[in-house]
């Protein structure tokens, strides 16, 4: 969450191009946003404005904020200033007010109620006795709690930057250095990028970079190269990154499923001799990816092959795990915080850890002893679409490894069919925008899908929707549904339980939309195979949440409270 953007330049840039770097990150956080450069000094609440000025300057620190400690506020916003030192934080100081009560004794003033004030008020403290190497090093040495930190000091050339658990990446460019929370920041700019492990830190000049451990001792790294395709960060004649990003699912399934066939060919192998080779494979994942994993463990089920999966944040109160264990995760941006701990968990455990991510180089894959990369390429809006279709499209690829019978050479062109019905998917939302509540039921398959549908709803649309197995209906929930009540149940073959379900709900008054390959109902969907019903439902479910969204005026690609990458726990 939040998203911190730094650059030290030989030469002298516009103050605006830094920002529309910033801009780019803007889905990592966007409750305030704030930068710094020579001796001006600007923050605000709200969306980030790329200022206008033809200021020009050689360094910069910038942030995009997603509150955790204190209130959206213009003093709260980033960056914070005391006395020779000015800085951005990524993350939680937990011990702030340990480090606050003993400034606030020394005298100190603070503007604002954020934990990162204090590091401000640590650096400018500890400068009074030693270098900023030895500074960093304390800090590391002090600090409890997860830090992506950009700290300039007066009279200073260098940008220092400092990791724990939030993530932090040097982009190395040409008589420029970038620091970003993630390679989007710099990746129209530099291939060649250097990524920060916990407790490192590096004093980053405008044509060099050195790191050091956290005792401050010097340590060399390796320069990685990534891939990272620019057209599809750009909104072309879209409205809005969402609908951009649904469209784009054919064209990144067939990328996938190209790699997997040749790039990834070898990778995909030893993945699934992993797989083979574990007496336990328990996937994890937080929001969508866990229901893309949910269906992972469906299609493997069905296939005779035992696998669980659980939600991240739980997964030490209800996984055992051991040396046995192969724990796979799954994440979009491979940063998500709860996903990171739940592998840390496994690991001290000895578990072996895998993962399919979208993010190269993202902290769960540097975690992993194998990792597979969707390549769906940058998904710019908060809601997972063309990310989902590819964690499942792969987790489908995997489980045929295992005997599960799909054709998946057809699934681009049946997605695109789906594609083109989006015009009455819209008819569709229009009838259900002024509800309050809406339900999703699904068996088997299509329980993970009505999760899945329900969450873009509640995400992007702010309409009150429950996706559920339509077995648990009876067991409480039907006391909800009254008359004109919006069920949308999902029927995958002849599922005559789940028609039994919508039978009952009808009953009470529903309104009964159904999504269905076999049965009767609203929508039909083009294919036999239960697990590419799965793929062609969700995205269903993304057109009816971008038009309920869009026809009620929403912000789409930024939905309230939210944040792309989860970076806290
Ligand atoms: C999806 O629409 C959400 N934005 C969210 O649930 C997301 O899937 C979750 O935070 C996990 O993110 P990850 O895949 O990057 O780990
Ligand atoms: N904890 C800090 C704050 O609330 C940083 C939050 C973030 O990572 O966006 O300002």
């Amino acid at each position: 969450m939040c998203g911190i953007v730094g650059i030290n330049s030989k030469n002298e840039f516009y103050v605006r191009d830094a920002i529309k770097r910033l801009k780019r990150l803007e889905y990592r956080g966007y409750d305030s946003f704030g930068y710094a450069y020579g001796s001006s000094l600007y923050k605000k609440t709200g969306h980030i404005v790329v200022p206008s000025s033809d200021d020009k300057t050689k360094r910069i620190i910038a942030h995009s904020r997603w509150a955790t400690h204190g209130g959206v506020t213009d003093a709260n916003a980033h960056p914070h200033v005391y006395e020779n030192v000015t800085l951005v934080h990524n993350g939680i100081i937990e011990n702030y007010q340990e480090l606050k009560d003993l400034y606030l004794r020394k005298g100190h003033k603070f503007l604002g109620e954020t934990d990162s004030e204090v590091a401000a008020h640590y650096f400018a403290e500890k400068l009074k006795e030693k270098d900023m190497i030895n500074a960093c090093s304390d800090f590391i040495h002090d600090i409890k709690g997860e830090f992506a930190i950009l700290v300039l000091v007066k009279g200073d050339q260098n940008i220092y930057a400092l990791r724990r658990d939030s993530p932090l990446v040097l982009g190395v460019g040409t008589d420029m250095n970038f620091l970003g929370s993630d390679i989007y920041a710099f990746s129209d700019a530099t291939n060649m990028a250097i990524f920060f492990e916990n407790d490192e830190f590096a004093v980053v000049g405008n044509d060099s970079f050195q790191f050091y451990d956290k005792h401050g001792k010097k340590i060399s790294k390796e320069v990685q190269t990534f891939r990272w395709e620019q057209e599809e960060s750009m909104l072309q004649n879209y409205d809005h990154y969402m609908i951009k990003e649904i469209m784009e699912q054919p064209k990144v399934v067939k990328r996938l499923l190209f790699s997997l066939d040749t790039e990834q060919k070898e990778k995909f192998h030893e993945f699934t001799a992993e797989m083979k080779k574990a007496k336990k494979i328990i996937f994890v994942g937080a929001g969508t990816s866990y229901h893309a994993s949910l269906l992972g463990v469906y299609y493997l089920h069905r296939c005779g092959k035992a696998a669980q999966t659980i939600i991240a944040s739980e997964f030490e109160h209800f996984i055992d795990v051991d040396e046995d264990s192969l724990v796979i995760a799954l994440s979009q941006s491979g940063e998500t915080m709860d996903v990171i701990e739940a592998l840390k968990y496994a690991k001290a455990r000895g578990a072996r850890i895998a993962s399919i991510v979208n993010v190269p180089y993202s902290t769960v894959q540097r975690m992993s002893v194998i990792s597979l990369n969707i390549l769906a390429g940058q998904e710019v809006c908060v809601a997972a679409t063309k990310s989902f279709t590819n964690q499942v499209a792969l987790m489908l690829a995997l489980a045929k490894e295992f005997g599960y019978k799909v054709n998946m050479e057809s699934l681009p062109q049946q997605i695109q069919s789906v594609l083109e019905r989006s015009g009455s998917v819209k008819d569709m939302a229009m009838g259900l925008k002024d509800n309050e509540h809406l339900y999703v039921l699904g068996r088997g398959l299509s329980y993970p899908v009505a999760r899945e549908i329900a969450l873009k709803i509640k995400e992007i649309s702010y309409i009150h929707a429950e996706g559920m197995m339509g077995g648990e209906l009876k067991h409480g929930t039907i006391a909800l549904i009254e008359k004109g009540t919006p069920v949308i149940g999902l029927v995958s073959g002849k599922d005559n339980a789940m028609l039994s379900n919508l039978k009952e709900v009808g009953a009470r008054g529903a309104n009964v939309i159904t999504i269905s390959n076999e049965a009767a109902g609203d929508i039909r969907l083009e294919t036999s195979n239960d697990g590419k019903f799965g793929i062609l439902a969700s995205i269903i479910g993304q057109l009816l949440a971008y038009h309920i969204a869009n026809a009620k005026g929403l912000p789409i690609d930024k939905p309230r409270n939210l944040a792309k990458s989860v970076t806290v726990k």
